[in-house]
C-alpha cells in the first residue's frame, strides 16, 4: 500500500491536469473522501468539481477542510450521498451540467460495492455523460 497509493495518487492527479488541459470543465469525484484535489491542485477558476461520498463522510471532512484553511478555486459542492442509490437528482440539483463534457474519478471506491452496484453506478454515470467525458478508475 505504501507505494502503491502515491503511485494511484498521481496517476489520477496526472489525468486530471491532462483533462483540464482538454478543456474538460467539469470534475465529480466518486467516494472522494478526504481527495483534496480541489485544494491542492491550482484549477483553473472555471473548473467546477463536485464530492461525493457518504453524509458521514462529508460531515467528517468539512471541520478538517475548514481547520486547514483551504480552498477551492473554483465552484465547488459537497454531496452526501449513498453512491449504490441514483445521485443524479442530487448532482443536478447541485448545478451539474450534463450537456458538459465531465471527468469522473472514482478512485479507491469499487472494492466497497456488489459488482451489480458497480453496474448501475457506470450506468448512471453513463447516462449523465455527453460524449467527450472521461473516467479514470481503479479495479475492484
Ligand atoms: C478507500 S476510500 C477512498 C477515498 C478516496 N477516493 C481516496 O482514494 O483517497 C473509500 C471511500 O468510499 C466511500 N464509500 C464506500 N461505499 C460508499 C457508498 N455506498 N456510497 C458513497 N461512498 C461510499 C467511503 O466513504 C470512502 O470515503
Amino acid at each position: 500500500m505504501c507505494g502503491f497509493v502515491p503511485l494511484r495518487t498521481r496517476y489520477f492527479d496526472d489525468q486530471l491536469r491532462d483533462a483540464v488541459r482538454a478543456d474538460l470543465r467539469q470534475i465529480v469525484i466518486l467516494a472522494a473522501g478526504l481527495d483534496g484535489r480541489a485544494y491542492r491542485l491550482d484549477l483553473p477558476p472555471d473548473v467546477s468539481v463536485f464530492e461525493l461520498d457518504t453524509p458521514d463522510l462529508m460531515a467528517f471532512k468539512a471541520p478538517v477542510v475548514e481547520a486547514a484553511g483551504v480552498r477551492p478555486n473554483g465552484p465547488h459542492s459537497v454531496i452526501g450521498v449513498d453512491l449504490r442509490e441514483d445521485f443524479g437528482p442530487a448532482l443536478l440539483s447541485a448545478g451539474f451540467e450534463p450537456a458538459e463534457r465531465t471527468l469522473w474519478l472514482v478512485e479507491g471506491l469499487l472494492p466497497y460495492l456488489r459488482l451489480a452496484d458497480i453496474d448501475l453506478l457506470m450506468a448512471r454515470v453513463g447516462g449523465l455523460s455527453r460524449a467527450g467525458s472521461r473516467m479514470v478508475t481503479d479495479e475492484r
